[in-house]
């Protein structure tokens, strides 16, 4: 595994940084936003640069690949390749969208345990040498279709502590990557490293600990069976800074914790064997730079099924069409030139769609909301930046993807797709 690439002044590292969550918005959001006369998803690049600057700062001499499931949109990978990140890639389209950045495919590993035969030859044809795994049955197949790639092996953890666990599907216990990483050398294969995904916007310092503890343990069971392997991925997990809980109270995941533990953990894991590390960040980098300008559909007012009175907020933009984790949690939302505080009711938010699903927290928890709100008022909706592009419908109901606009500090859209 290549190390991480030297940058335009290499960071140092800043173990004690004080953080702001980012509940104001950067003036070029807010220029922007308030443009904004219709629809959009915006990205901040400049805001996306900072951050992997002050990841690479917490984290120096990580190898970081952007997991660019979370943000697939053309102008956030040149902005983030052109730093110095490679990109964990999930199929041979993602591989494709890596590499239009013109980042080397050294700097593209196909991070995905699940693929088929005709997705591993492709990704080989590619340029990609280095490949996610966490069985048999898919290193043999690698063996066969990508001869003498690279290989490292995911290992299964427990997802606790994260709103999206990413257990159970992917992953496999530490003797079963001591057995996978056996059979990839046998079959010509790299054994070359382990990886782990302690699951989505983990929320503890616990999560990363216990993840390091396991890397410990199958790294030493590994180079007791003369398996040295060159690196260790980290995977994604680390948490955005802006979200809300289904109660609208703000998240607030020790993140400096969290960098403390790892920097810990990759000192204990390198004085058992000459490793180097990749992180394959996905939200961090970008949810807290992305905000979407959407409008209010209705405020309604009705009794429900169980005879109880609720305010309902229906948006222009919903799980189906920019904020598909609305199962989980909810985003700060402003109401540009509504006084704040001023006369509020306790409503529902839900998206525009004729699903039941397309509600903030499965419906069952209000946010306080200005009351006086119209149809066409506009909202914006902070911190939406990850997954948005990523997960929207073609068009479910006809409530199509957002246009999506990416601006730098200068304020001056760099492009508009439609
Ligand atoms: C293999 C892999 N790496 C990285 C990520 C990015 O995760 P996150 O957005 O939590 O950083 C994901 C997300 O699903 C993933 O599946």
């Amino acid at each position: 595994m290549n190390a991480a690439p030297k940058e335009r002044g290499e960071p140092r590292a800043q173990p004690h940084r004080t953080r702001t969550r980012p509940t104001a918005l950067p003036g070029t959001l807010t220029g922007e936003l308030t443009a904004a006369t219709t629809d959009r998803i915006i990205y901040n690049l400049t805001g996306i640069e900072h951050q992997y600057d002050s990841l690479r700062a917490e984290l120096p001499a990580t190898d970081i690949r952007f997991a660019l499931k979370a943000c697939p949109v053309d102008d956030v990978l040149h902005c983030l390749a052109a730093r110095g990140a490679g990109f964990d890639a999930a199929s041979p389209a993602e591989i494709e969208q890596a590499l239009r950045t013109g980042v080397d495919p050294d700097r593209v590993h196909y991070g995905n345990t699940i693929k088929s035969d005709h997705d591993i030859a492709e990704a080989h044809r590619q340029g990609i040498r280095t490949f996610a795994t966490d069985s048999v049955e898919d290193v043999t197949a690698i063996a066969r279709h990508a001869p003498g790639a690279r290989v490292f092996c995911r290992l299964a953890t427990s997802g606790e502590g994260a709103l999206w666990g990413l257990n159970r599907k992917f992953g496999c216990a530490p003797e079963d990557a001591v057995r996978i990483l056996d059979t990839a050398r046998a079959a010509g294969l790299t054994p070359a490293g382990l990886s782990v995904h302690v699951g989505s916007q983990q929320m503890t310092a616990e999560g990363w600990q216990a993840a390091l503890d396991l890397l410990a343990e199958t790294l030493t069971a590994l180079t007791g069976r003369g398996i040295v392997p060159d690196h260790i991925n980290l995977g994604g997990g680390l948490p955005a800074l802006g979200y809300r809980d289904r109660h609208g109270n703000p998240l607030d995941p020790p993140l400096d914790k969290i960098f403390a533990v790892l920097r810990e953990g990759m000192d204990r894991l390198r004085a058992l064997a000459p490793v180097t590390f990749v992180m394959e960040p996905g939200r961090h980098l970008v949810a807290d730079h992305g905000a979407v300008r959407a409008h209010v559909a209705r405020l309604t007012h009705r009794r429900g099924p169980d005879g109880e009175d609720a305010h309902w907020l229906y948006l222009s933009c919903g799980k189906f069409n920019g904020l598909y984790e609305m199962d989980q949690l909810t985003h700060h939302m402003v109401f540009p030139g509504r006084p704040d505080p001023g006369e509020t009711v306790p409503a529902i938010v839900a998206g525009p769609t004729c699903d039941s699903d397309d509600a903030y927290g499965a419906g069952l928890h209000p946010v306080r909301i200005p009351r006086t709100l119209a149809s066409g008022d506009p909202v914006w909706i902070l911190s939406a930046g990850a997954y948005a592009t990523s997960y929207t419908t073609g068009g479910f109901n006809g409530f199509g993807p957002l246009p999506c606009v990416c601006v730098r500090a200068h304020n001056s859209p760099d492009h508009e797709r439609p």
